[in-house]
């Protein structure tokens, strides 16, 4: 008797160098190393960072690899180092990868993890990422997070990158304290997610500064008292005049990326103040440390860790941060590439994240 197998290709979106892209038949993947899981993707997004990558900005990224760097996603399989999760497990992938182990990971900084090649963001960059339904996962135990029943996927894939960039890149970085005037340059996800825990943070009154109108009423929805568009002639007086002394914010977050808006930060932080860049940058910024110094501004910089990610969760799971609000376009897993047109002109979409479902 012969038996017949059904083989079922497993789809995923590929990169094959800039400007090209495709929802291919892969190999389903299976644990290569004792500590990796396989998930089958249950809910994922798109990331400014993929459209980068698109663009042939992201030159580690090769023709061939799975894009996407965040997902939910249920247990398959395990290798055999693995105990603390089994098949049926939901958990939540984030964008950073965690050995556990290394001195970075040690310290809390696996955005440097030595294991993973440097650098703790691997998935979609430089191994095969979570825009796929099913995704390989490295050292899973020190990675992933389990997910506790009653939030729903929508709620916590935003935990997987753009909830702890604003958080820690911004809010913390920022050191934002009660009482603290917080200006956030850009109300884009990552503009948006350091809004909605700066005020958590105590924050006693954010400024948004963003040119888009639709994202400045999303600024608002997002906990922003004043939106201001930074192209009105006279935008950073108004920004001066709502900081109480008129001598600028306490904390200046910059979610853009670009010269200009980091300038802008420079100007209207306050003596003694921190500027905590997020964006990534694509080109060189001068930076006026002739006129910085005096002031006692403080820069700081840096790649999401993921390291509050529990604390995030609780605070998603009690109802403080209402992530769900992030996913404003759902989308099912086969049809990605449309979601991918949609989030590429996120402006005329009104989009923020899109939501892809198996
Ligand atoms: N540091 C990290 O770990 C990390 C992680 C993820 C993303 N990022 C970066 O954070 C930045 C923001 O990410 P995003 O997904 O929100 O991007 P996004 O492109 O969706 O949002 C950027 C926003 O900035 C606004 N903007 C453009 N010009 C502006 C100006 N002159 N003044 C004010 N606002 C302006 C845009 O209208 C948009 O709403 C990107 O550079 C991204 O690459 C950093
Ligand atoms: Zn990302
Ligand atoms: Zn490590």
């Amino acid at each position: 008797m012969t038996v017949m197998v059904l083989e079922v290709p497993v789809k995923a979106l590929v990169y094959h160098g800039p400007g090209q892209k495709s929802w291919d038949n892969v190999p389903d993947p299976s644990p290569a190393q004792p500590t990796d899981i396989v998930v089958r993707v249950d809910t994922t997004t798109i990331c400014g960072t993929d459209l980068h990558i698109l663009k042939g900005d992201v030159p580690a990224v090769v023709d061939g690899r799975i894009l996407g760097h965040e997902a939910v996603g249920t247990v398959t399989a395990v290798g055999s180092a693995v105990s603390s999760l089994g098949e049926g497990d939901r958990v939540l992938v984030p964008a950073i990868t965690s050995c556990g182990r290394c001195s970075y990971c040690k310290r809390a900084m696996p955005s440097h993890c030595q294991a993973t090649g440097g650098i703790g963001w691997i998935f979609g960059h430089l191994i095969d990422g979570t825009q796929a339904e099913y995704a390989r996962v490295p050292f899973a135990e020190t990675s992933v997070h389990r997910l506790p029943e009653g939030v729903t996927d929508e709620q916590v894939l935003f935990l997987a990158d753009i909830l702890p960039t604003g958080y820690e890149v911004g809010v913390r970085n920022g050191q934002v304290k009660p009482g603290d005037v917080v200006v956030v340059v850009g109300a884009g996800p990552v503009g948006l997610a350091a809004i909605q825990t700066a005020s958590l943070a105590g924050a006693a009154s954010i400024i948004a500064l963003e040119p888009a109108d639709t994202r400045r009423e999303h600024a608002l929805r997002f906990g922003a008292d004043v939106a201001i568009d930074p192209a009105d002639v006279n935008a950073e007086e108004q920004v001066m005049s709502l900081t109480g002394d008129g001598l600028g914010a306490d904390v200046a977050i910059e979610a853009v990326g670009t010269p200009g808006t980091f300038d802008i930060c420079t100007r209207v932080v306050r003596p003694g103040g921190v500027i905590a860049n997020v964006g990534v940058h694509g080109a060189p910024t001068t930076l006026h440390l002739e006129d910085l110094w005096i002031r006692n501004v403080t820069i700081t910089t840096g790649l999401v860790d993921g390291t509050t990610v529990p604390m995030l969760l609780q605070l998603v799971r009690s109802g403080k941060i209402a992530a769900d609000l992030f996913g404003t376009h759902d989308f099912a897993l086969h049809d990605m590439m449309a979601a991918y047109d949609t989030f590429a002109e996120a402006g005329k979409h009104n989009a923020l994240k899109v939501v892809i479902r198996r």
